[in-house]
């Protein structure tokens, strides 16, 4: 199932929905890839691969962010951070040429990191902070 972006999801930080927009584009490009692998076997581990590296980068970002407006629950959210990252790798280590990812992974991982999005990264608590924050952040 494909899973589109909507404004509901917005953190309110420009950034982070841009990387949440590309995250959710490389999960449709995966799960199209996958149905049409025996077209393109290798475009589907190399779709792994980028969302493994996009993820990385995205957690580290959202981490520095959160802590910069006190956001809570941060060992939760890290916790869910690092399973996803574990699941992106046994999705790439499990990976075999002649075979489909099953599509049940997939939609597990696009599930979890929808909900993770919908309901981790709410900021409109700290809507001010956030405010401040974009004044002071040049990148
Ligand atoms: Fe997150
Ligand atoms: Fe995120």
């Amino acid at each position: 199932m494909l899973v589109e972006w909507t404004d509901s999801i917005s953190t309110l930080d420009e950034n982070i929905d841009s990387q949440h927009q590309y995250i959710l584009k490389l999960l449709n490009l995966l799960e199209e890839e996958n149905v049409r692998k025996k077209r393109n076997p290798k475009a589907v581990l190399a779709i792994l691969k980028k969302l493994l590296q996009f993820l990385e980068l995205h957690f580290k970002y959202e981490g520095i962010f959160m802590k910069s407006i006190g956001y809570p629950n941060q060992d939760a959210i890290d916790q869910d951070h690092t399973h996803f990252i574990q699941q992106v790798n046994s999705m790439i280590a499990d990976f075999s040429d002649a075979e489909f990812v099953d599509s049940r992974v997939i939609n597990m991982l696009q599930h979890g990191l929808f909900n993770h999005i919908r309901n981790e990264h709410d900021f409109s608590r700290y809507k001010a902070k956030v405010k401040e924050k974009k004044k002071k952040w040049w990148w």
